[in-house]
């Protein structure tokens, strides 16, 4: 793995005040290889899988019960339709694709959570990976991604679980080595 160092914050005039950050997971629930293994499970669990209605034009889900008081979902992807950039607001997750093919980009740093709207991301930091039928990953606390079904025809379906449940997710706009905060969602604007 190579060595990246961290963001620079850049200061931006009229900086909003963030919310405080989230409580830090409690130490008994399932760690994210525990909520990997839940994911594929259930992602190759075609009866379950079939109950998720499509959308040809829309995102559609279904909230599941995660294992140890985790949050999971099932979630149609449309072609060409994605998250954006996103953090899960010191949650840990994981998911698994369990129909189709889903590209992840990820960041490899840090970011600190608080107390800025824009950061400059330093060259070499972004990763990408394809997750065909099948697989899954793991991801930490402050992991920040966006996932996105590329393909033109197919739609894809995965499953995907976070603990603690959500307490927020950070949206971001991204250009080039530019990331800015742009809104925080809460639990009442995907439940
Ligand atoms: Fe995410």
């Amino acid at each position: 793995m190579s060595v990246t160092t961290p963001a620079m914050p850049v200061p931006a005039p009229g900086t909003a005040t963030l919310p405080a950050a989230a409580p830090a997971p409690a130490a008994a629930g399932p760690s994210p290889a525990e909520l990997l293994d839940f994911v594929r499970a259930t992602a190759a669990d075609a009866d379950l899988v079939a109950t998720l209605p499509l959308d040809p034009g829309n995102r559609t889900w279904v909230q599941l019960v995660g294992p140890g008081g985790s949050e999971a979902w099932l979630i149609g992807w449309p072609p060409g339709t994605g998250t954006g950039w996103h953090d899960h607001g010191g949650s840990q997750g994981a998911f698994a694709t369990a129909a189709g093919t889903l590209r992840e980009d990820s960041l490899a740093v840090r970011l600190p959570t608080e107390g800025w709207r824009t950061l400059e991301l330093e060259n070499g930091v972004d990763r990408c990976r394809a997750l065909s039928t099948g697989e899954g990953r793991a991801f930490g606390r402050h992991h920040v991604h966006q996932v996105l079904n590329e393909s033109g025809a197919e739609h894809a379906v995965s499953v995907h679980a976070y603990y603690p449940p959500l307490p927020l997710m950070r949206r971001y706009s991204r250009t080039g080595p530019l990331l800015r905060l742009e809104e925080v969602e809460r639990p009442e604007d995907w439940q």
